[in-house]
């Protein structure tokens, strides 16, 4: 082993992040995340997940039961950073239109108008995704692929950041109109908030049982400053070691036999993309193996369909997914990076 940085070793090595920019995104990390737990209570690695797909130039569902935060989750979130930021509450009654926008003809002028919809922001929180028609939905899910409105021909393009945080009840809830594959495809992660511990609901009740915590919450950060980060982060280095390692790990899922539908090259480049995210937010410049076993689960698990028999003997996307990571080998020298570069 030589001596040099993994990410020096690179050819392109002056286009990898500086301490100094990967610094910049774990403190900035940090400095959101306590903001956004001054209201949301003991809920770290959730609240880390969310900004590690806002930089990972991502998309986040929150999946979930009734009343365990979510949406005062995505609120705190976009809350926290100075941009502008809308929601839409899902409505069995909304329409295409009512996201995108709508161009109305002005008559003193004698042309079109283009009112743009409220996916034209750089947070848009999608409250209750599955009570909106499947039609309703595939509007906003087009937006978030494409990053663009196309209204009577023309084309708008979204602004930089642009993070959808889409919060669902489970799909078992009544009323509902799950997500397809093809849909959840498009988020980047997925998480579940989960009930708070006990001295988190404690916490809670001491904290929010006068005066709601969010409406005094400050932005910590600015569209600019996101904007940089993501620059950083695009800038985190992979080698070829860990990219095999991503697709050993995505070919699993294909093999695995409790799994129907296994994870698409779409689901593998995004895993790479939040890994990246995720070694910046924890201060280092290069993507190690224990990124890609920490974020198969969230980033994986929403894409997949187990068979009928894993149903039936109670196995889920997680137990699935942390088996795979857990079985398969990781290339030597991906793992050797990891150790030589941890130091
Ligand atoms: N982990 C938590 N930390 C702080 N408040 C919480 C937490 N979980 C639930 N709550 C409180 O419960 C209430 C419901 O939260 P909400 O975000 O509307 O839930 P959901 O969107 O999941 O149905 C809110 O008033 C929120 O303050
Ligand atoms: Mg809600």
């Amino acid at each position: 082993m030589d001596d040099l940085h993994p990410a020096a070793r690179h050819a392109g090595a002056d286009t990898v992040p500086t301490a100094t920019a990967v610094s910049a995104v774990r403190d900035a990390g940090a400095r959101i995340g306590a903001n956004i737990e001054q209201v949301i209570e003991g809920k770290h690695q959730a609240v880390l997940m969310g900004l590690a797909v806002l930089l990972a130039e991502g998309h986040l569902l929150i999946e979930d039961v009734p009343g365990v935060g979510k949406t005062k989750y995505a609120k705190a979130l976009a809350r926290s950073i100075d941009c502008s930021v809308r929601r839409i509450q899902f409505t069995p009654d909304l329409l295409p239109s009512d996201i995108t926008g709508v161009s109305v003809y002005n008559s003193e002028d004698r042309d079109f108008e283009f009112k743009p919809g409220p996916v034209f922001a750089n947070i848009v929180v999608g409250d209750e995704i599955n009570r909106a028609s499947p039609k309703t939905q595939a509007a906003l899910l087009e937006c978030m692929e494409e990053r663009q409105v196309t209204v009577d021909g023309v084309t708008y393009r979204l602004e930089a950041p642009f993070m959808v945080l889409a919060t669902q009840n489970p799909v078992d809830m009544e009323g509902t109109y799950p997500l397809p594959e093809a849909q959840r495809d498009r988020f980047t992660a997925r998480i579940s908030m989960g009930y708070p511990d006990r001295n988190a609901e404690i916490a809670m009740l001491s904290e929010h049982a006068a005066l709601d915590p969010l409406e005094t919450l400050r932005p910590v950060s600015d569209a600019t400053e996101i904007r940089s980060l993501i620059g950083a982060v695009r800038r985190v280095y992979v080698s070829e070691a860990i990219k095999a390692y991503a697709v050993d790990l995505a070919e699993a899922t294909r093999r695995a036999s409790e799994i129907r539908l296994g994870a698409s090259p779409r689901a593998t480049l995004q895993l790479l993309r939040a890994a990246k995210a995720w070694a910046a937010l924890g201060g280092r410049e290069y993507v190690i193996p224990d990124d890609l076993q920490y974020l198969i689960s969230p980033v994986m698990g929403h894409r997949l369909l187990l068979t009928a028999e894993a149903h039936v003997a109670g196995r889920t996307t997680g137990d699935i997914l942390g088996r795979i990571a857990q079985v398969t080998p990781i290339p030597a020298e991906a793992a050797a990076a990891a150790t030589h570069g941890t130091r």
